[in-house]
């Protein structure tokens, strides 16, 4: 079974893209087959596997416009395990054209739906990098997700975009995906800091299981390996974020056990 993952915020620059690559990279290495899909017309994810969005001429826009299947867009990276979707900037004319097409909010869901990746071999993961936005192609990656995850950060203004995050969940799950759960994922976090040690607590009791357990510290490790082009697991392997996303892909493959348990 494939379990499909959003990893969105509204807000910029929170780790998302971040996220998706180490957290990606992490189940790769624990065993499992997964797919990245860069849904940002920024294409920061794309550039973070190494591939050149310029020189991408099959990008996930491509099936946004019903012009191409999945299977023609994939990419392989370098990683075992590891594939992508690329973006380019066709995506930023996608988001824009979507809402006039009918049924758009539903188009990643019915492309993943109708693929071929579903066949004797399917991925185990699929996670998709949102855009800073809730616009159309969000939407479109919650319908299709049994997992919204939102990286975080231990500031005021990141809980005013959570609030946002949180409407718009509710708005998902009435709207025909109703089963969508969510976790928050506090990013940048110093445990240094008072401030942010009160916000994790504040989280804590307000949103107990709806927050991982495992945050993300601040590492600029982090930023030099998304320079290189490689995942941190291949660049700094022992780094403390490293460490942090293995964890935190533990948390995730456990969450997956047991809702598969209850499936069955
Ligand atoms: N834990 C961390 N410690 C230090 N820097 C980090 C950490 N996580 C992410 N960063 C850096 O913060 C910046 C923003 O991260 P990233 O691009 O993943 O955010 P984003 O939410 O995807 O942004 P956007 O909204 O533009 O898509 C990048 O330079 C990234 O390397
Ligand atoms: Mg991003």
């Amino acid at each position: 079974m494939t379990y499909y993952i959003s990893i969105a915020n509204q807000k910029g620059g929170v780790a998302k893209t971040t996220s998706v690559i180490s957290l990606g990279s992490c189940l790769a290495k624990s065993g499992k087959k997964v797919l990245l899909v860069d849904l940002d017309a920024q294409a920061n994810l794309t550039m973070a596997l190494g591939i050149n969005p310029l020189k991408t001429h099959q990008s996930i826009a491509s099936v946004f416009l019903g012009m191409e299947s999945i299977n023609r867009v994939l990419r392989h990276s370098n990683i075992p395990g590891l594939d992508i979707l690329p973006s380019n900037t066709e995506m930023e004319m996608s988001e824009r054209f979507l809402p006039i097409r009918k049924d758009y909010e539903n188009i990643l869901r019915n492309a993943f739906m109708h693929s071929a990746l579903n066949g004797s071999n399917p991925y185990d993961y699929v996670l998709f990098d949102c855009p800073p936005s809730m616009g159309a192609v969000t939407t479109n990656a919650l319908q299709a997700s049994q997992m919204l995850i939102i990286p975080t950060q231990a500031e005021y203004f990141s809980l005013l975009a959570l609030r946002n995050m949180l409407g718009l969940v509710r708005r998902i799950r009435e709207q025909g995906n109703p089963n969508l759960i969510y976790r928050i994922l506090l990013t940048m976090f110093d445990m240094r800091n008072r401030v942010h040690r009160n916000l994790r607590e504040q989280l804590e009791t307000t949103f107990h299981e709806g927050l991982f357990h495992n945050v993300i510290g601040v590492d600029t490790k982090l930023r030099e390996s998304s320079l290189v082009g490689l995942p941190i697991t291949d660049y700094q392997p022992t780094t403390r974020a490293a460490l942090q996303y293995q964890a935190l892909a533990k948390e995730v493959n456990q969450h997956v056990h047991e809702y598969v348990a209850e499936l069955v």
